[in-house]
C-alpha cells in the first residue's frame, strides 16, 4: 500500500517537474498595458492621431507582446485627468500616454506616476521643460510649433505670388485675419507668430484686420468668424488658421452667409485631418501642413513598448519632434490614400 502511494508521489512529481520545463520553455508574453488620457474627446486631431496609435499596436502584437489599451477623454478639465491617472493606475497601466489638458500643471500626475514607477510619454500638449526634469521616466513626442507656422507661411506666399487676385481691392496688402487656438498652447501663437513673419520676410505686406480664439474648434470659428464678417465685410483676403479645423469653420461662416466665390478670402490651416485634405483636394482651402499623425502614433507605440520591455534603459532622448511638410492640391489625394492604407488591419 506504501509503495503504491509512493509509486503515485512519484508520477505526480514527475508529471509537475516535466509542466514546468515546459513553461520554461515558452515564456509568458510581455504584457504592455497602456493608459491613455487626452485632453478633450471631441478634438478632430486627437481622435485621428489616437485611432492611429490604436492601428500601430494592434500590428505590434504578437505571441510574445501582449498589448492592451485604455483610453481616457478627460472633458477640458485637469481635475478630471488627474482622476483618470489614477484609476489608470489603480487598473494595472504599465506606461501612461498623456496629452495634458494644462500643459503647465503636471504635477500630480508626475507624483502618482512616479510613486508606481509607471513611466509617462507626455504628448502633443507639450509640459514646460523643468517639469520634464521632474523625473527620468518622463518622454515628449509630439512636433516643431515653428516649422508649422513658417511652412503655412510659405504656403501663403506662393499661392499670392502665384494668383494676384487674392489681393482683391489691388492696394498691394493683403488685409487679413487670424483664428487661434487655446491660449497657453505650444502651438497657437507660434503658428501665427512664424506665419506672419514669413510672409512679411517674404516681401508680402500685410494688414492685420482682427484675430479671434476659437479654441481649435469649428464651431466656435464658424461664430467668431461670422463677427468678423461682419464687421470688414468683404475686405478681409486671406483667414490663416492654427488648425484645420478651424480653418473650415471660417469657410462655414462665408458659406452660411451665402457669399459669392468672388467675394471670399483664401484660407489656410494645419493638421492635414481627414476633413482638411479633403477640403484641399476640392479647394475649399488653398493649403494645409501636415501635421504627422502617424509619424508621432509610431513614435508613440514603439517607445511605449521599448519602455516597458527594457525599463527605458535603452532611450536617453526625452524628445522626440516630428516634422511637418505642405501639402496643396498636388500632395492632397496621395496623402489621403496613404492615411487610409496605414489605417487597414495587418
Ligand atoms: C494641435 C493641433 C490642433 C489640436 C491641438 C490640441 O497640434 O494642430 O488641431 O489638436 O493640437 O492640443
Ligand atoms: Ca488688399
Amino acid at each position: 500500500m506504501r509503495s503504491k502511494r509512493k509509486k503515485v508521489a512519484v508520477i505526480l512529481f514527475g508529471v509537475l517537474f516535466l509542466c514546468a520545463c515546459g513553461k520554461q520553455h515558452q515564456p509568458s508574453a510581455e504584457k504592455i498595458h497602456i493608459g491613455v488620457t487626452y485632453y478633450n474627446q471631441g478634438d478632430t486631431f486627437l481622435n485621428q492621431l489616437i485611432s492611429s496609435f490604436g492601428n500601430q499596436l494592434e500590428k505590434m502584437k504578437s505571441d510574445k507582446l501582449d498589448i492592451t489599451m485604455t483610453i481616457r477623454g478627460a472633458s477640458s478639465s485637469q481635475r478630471i485627468q488627474d482622476d483618470q491617472v489614477k484609476e489608470l493606475i489603480d487598473a494595472g497601466c504599465n506606461v501612461l500616454c498623456v496629452n495634458l489638458v494644462d500643459r503647465t500643471d503636471p504635477s500630480e500626475i508626475i507624483d502618482l506616476a512616479r510613486e508606481h514607477d509607471v513611466p509617462i510619454i507626455f504628448f502633443n500638449r507639450e509640459p514646460v521643460a523643468e517639469d520634464m526634469l521632474q523625473w527620468e521616466k518622463l518622454y515628449y513626442v509630439g512636433a516643431d510649433a515653428e516649422q508649422s507656422g513658417m511652412l503655412q507661411g510659405e504656403l501663403a506666399v506662393d499661392a499670392i505670388l502665384e494668383n494676384p487676385r487674392i489681393d482683391r481691392n489691388r492696394d498691394g496688402k493683403i488685409q487679413f485675419v487670424v483664428l487661434e487656438g487655446e491660449p497657453g498652447h505650444q502651438d497657437a501663437i507660434i503658428r501665427t507668430e512664424n506665419a506672419v513673419d514669413t510672409l512679411k520676410s517674404n516681401g508680402i505686406e500685410l494688414e492685420k484686420l482682427s484675430y479671434r480664439i476659437a479654441n481649435w474648434n469649428r464651431a466656435q470659428a464658424q461664430s467668431r468668424m461670422m463677427q468678423m464678417i461682419s464687421q470688414y465685410q468683404n475686405k478681409i483676403e486671406l483667414v490663416l488658421a492654427n488648425n484645420d479645423d478651424m480653418a473650415l469653420g471660417a469657410v462655414d461662416a462665408y458659406q452660411k452667409l451665402n457669399y459669392t466665390e468672388t467675394d471670399i478670402p483664401v484660407f489656410f490651416g494645419i493638421d492635414g485631418t481627414d476633413v482638411g485634405l479633403e477640403a484641399v483636394l476640392d479647394k475649399r482651402l488653398a493649403g494645409t501642413v501636415y501635421n504627422d499623425k502617424e509619424n508621432q502614433a509610431a513614435a508613440m507605440a514603439e517607445l511605449a513598448v521599448d519602455i516597458v520591455s527594457k525599463n527605458g534603459k535603452a532611450r536617453k532622448d526625452k524628445y522626440i519632434y516630428l516634422p511637418y511638410f505642405k501639402v496643396t492640391d498636388d500632395n492632397a489625394a496621395s496623402i489621403l490614400k496613404k492615411v487610409e492604407m496605414s489605417g487597414k488591419k495587418k
